[in-house]
């Protein structure tokens, strides 16, 4: 086949993936879920993938798919599945008070469950008894100021060197997050910004 259909394998990936997971609520977009998957697949480094606010399990799904197809790290995935305060309103926690039973459903319907492990806590409690080197991690808990500062604060000290670390939702619509994201790249020289794909925003540990 010439050079220049070369691109049809990764517009076939894409759409394979996005067609699998597109039943699976959530917020993050196609290619943000895809970025994260070639993030998982291929990022730099050796250690854990992390993810802090699974939800239902979309961006799971991608980072678990990402990681299955190098052979790499299960995804461990942190959530106390109880919505947080930002979620609490939505009529699944009002009705179920968990979104857990959803996510083992969603990640099992597309095959991907036994690439997870489920840590139900939040990231605070995780913390605590967490003592492993972190190549990859994904921030979408809470989104306030405080609690942004505070995950990443908790978390970046297990972070080797070239780990890539995506923020979600760090373009805008929350301020707090916003804020802390901007205020970390500005004050701390060992990383740098990476990729930038619709509202998450990948930095890289350089040191
Ligand atoms: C925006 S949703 C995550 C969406 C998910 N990443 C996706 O792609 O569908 C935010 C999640 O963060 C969780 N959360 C809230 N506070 C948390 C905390 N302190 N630690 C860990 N997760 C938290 C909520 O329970 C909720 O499931």
């Amino acid at each position: 086949m010439p050079d220049y259909f070369d691109k049809l394998t990764v517009a076939v990936e894409f759409f394979d993936f996005a067609s699998r997971f597109s039943r699976i609520e959530g917020w993050l977009s196609e290619t943000e879920g895809y970025t994260l998957l070639l993030a998982a697949a291929h990022g730099p480094g050796k250690g854990e993938i992390v993810e802090i606010g699974s939800w239902m399990g979309r961006s799971t799904c991608w980072l678990a798919a990402g990681s299955q197809l190098k052979c790499r790290e299960k995804v461990h995935a942190i959530d106390p599945f109880d919505g947080g305060p930002m979620l609490k309103h939505l009529a699944v926690i009002r009705e179920q008070g968990t979104t857990y039973h959803s996510f083992v459903d969603n990640l099992t319907s597309v095959g991907l469950f036994d690439y997870v492990q489920p840590i139900v806590a939040t990231f605070q409690q995780a913390a605590q008894t967490w003592d492993k080197p972190i190549r990859l991690l994904f921030i979408d808990g809470d989104h306030s100021y405080e609690a942004v500062k505070t995950d990443f604060e908790q978390w970046s000290r297990f972070l080797v060197v070239d780990a890539l670390i995506a923020f979600d939702d760090v373009t805008g619509q929350y301020e707090g997050a916003k804020r802390y994201y901007d205020e970390l790249l500005q004050s701390d020289e060992r990383y740098r910004e990476v990729a930038h794909v619709g509202k998450v925003k990948f930095i890289q540990r350089l040191k």
